[in-house]
């Protein structure tokens, strides 16, 4: 029997349904009792025409499941196992987000927040596309699916963050990829063994009109063979990668930058070549901020900074230099004329580097405003050095 907080949240979801609102709901953290594990599922209202679908995914399932819209069916679904019980439940609606949350002792609760969802497309040909299919041949190259397709248990959490990842470039890019008529070309900057080089690229030929033009760049010699090798055996022609540095690569012609937990530094190198050639989109998950948390460590906590209530502990100064080199970073882009937000990567419980930094060429974008925000934070921070704004003075005329 489902709790009161859980009885609401499906009613809350009833409501939706009925009066149209409902877009999506995602149900997770299974509970201890119930096997625990990194157990997701999904709910996504898909229109095509005038009928309307219900497509079910989970992290067990590899093919997502379509049903008719049937109210009372969905919920009776969404109530039985192995759904019920969660730890963690949202509901998107067009006007409201709505949470069930049960905290470490298992306390529930519930609560409305902004719609995240507002205005998404449900159309039929955009929403298939949300979910990554396991059967695609390059996760079995990378050793996260099985020989059937299906994901490998030990790989959950990889082919999440792939979904996932899959899943924010179709929402950003996705009209930008299907209505250009050139060959789009993406960079992926410390792209490691490639799984999400592998996933962006395969996303990209399935939904542009040409061949992309795709290039992967580590400073491993043995990830880029391997990857080349895979890449090879795929039939992947637009796909290649080299074994280079960030630091010494050339601007190219560019639509998209991808730069995911490239240590430290190497994501103002990446970022700064990105802009360098002039690229389009950026996708970056920024990794280990040690520049910035030197230079506050170095200022100690009696420099007259409002900063040093918040530096004095030791563990909240790490944090601090994390948030302050990534809002940096913003201000700079921003005042380069992109528009930049922030948005969570992956699941706290898989990795708490989640945060992506995102952002597309926008003219709009007030940059004198953006560069005199970044010079009022380095002043109230007391920091002096930040790679993106070293490596970009030239840049600035
Ligand atoms: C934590 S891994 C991330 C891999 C991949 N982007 C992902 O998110 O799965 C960071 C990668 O960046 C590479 N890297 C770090 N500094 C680099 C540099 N200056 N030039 C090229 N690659 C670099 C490392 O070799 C490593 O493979």
């Amino acid at each position: 029997m489902p709790n009161p907080e859980q009885s609401q949240f499906l009613e809350a979801c009833q409501a939706s349904l009925k009066d149209g609102t409902f877009k999506r709901v995602v149900l997770s953290r299974k509970t201890s009792e119930a096997g625990g594990g990194k157990y997701r599922a999904s709910f996504d209202l898909v229109v095509g025409g005038k009928k309307r679908f219900v497509d079910f995914s989970d992290t067990i399932v590899s093919e997502p499941q379509r049903s008719a819209l049937d109210v009372d069916a969905l919920l009776a679904q969404m109530e039985q196992a192995p759904i019920f019980p969660f730890q963690s439940a949202v509901l998107f609606t067009e006007s409201h987000d709505f949470h069930y949350a049960e905290n470490r002792k298992g306390h529930p609760r519930v609560y409305r927040a902004k719609a995240s969802m507002k205005g998404v497309s449900q159309d039929h040909n955009r929403a298939k596309n949300y979910v990554l299919n396991a059967k695609r041949p390059y996760l079995k190259g990378l050793g996260v699916t099985s020989d059937k397709g299906e994901v490998i248990k030990k790989q959950y959490g990889k082919f999440r963050q792939i979904a996932n990842f899959v899943e924010i470039i179709d929402r950003d890019i996705g009209d930008h990829v299907a209505g250009s008529d050139g060959p789009i070309s993406m960079l992926d900057l410390g792209c490691g063994k490639g799984y999400l080089t592998f996933a962006a690229y395969d996303y990209l030929r399935s939904r542009a009109k040409t061949e992309p033009r795709a290039t992967g760049i580590d400073i491993k010699k043995n990830v880029i063979d391997l990857c080349n090798s895979l890449s090879d055996r795929l039939g992947f022609d637009g796909l290649t990668f080299q074994n280079d540095r960030i630091e010494q690569d050339k601007p190219v012609d560019l639509d998209i930058l991808i730069a995911l937990h490239a240590c430290d530094t190497a994501t103002d190198d990446a970022l700064a070549l990105g802009l360098r050639s002039n690229m389009q989109f950026f996708f970056c998950a920024p990794c280990c901020q040690a520049q910035i948390a030197a230079q506050i460590l170095a200022k100690g906590t009696d420099s007259g900074s409002d900063f040093d209530l918040i530096s004095q502990f030791p563990l909240m100064r790490r944090r601090e230099a994390d948030v302050v080199t990534d809002v940096a970073r913003a201000l700079l882009l921003q005042s380069f004329g992109y528009a930049v937000k922030f948005l969570e990567f992956t699941p706290l419980e898989h990795t708490l580097k989640n945060v992506m930094l995102a952002g597309r060429r926008d003219d709009s974008v007030d940059r004198d405003k953006a560069l005199a925000e970044y010079r009022q934070l380095k002043k109230a921070v007391g920091f002096e050095v930040h790679a993106l704004e070293e490596n970009t003075r030239d840049l600035r005329g």
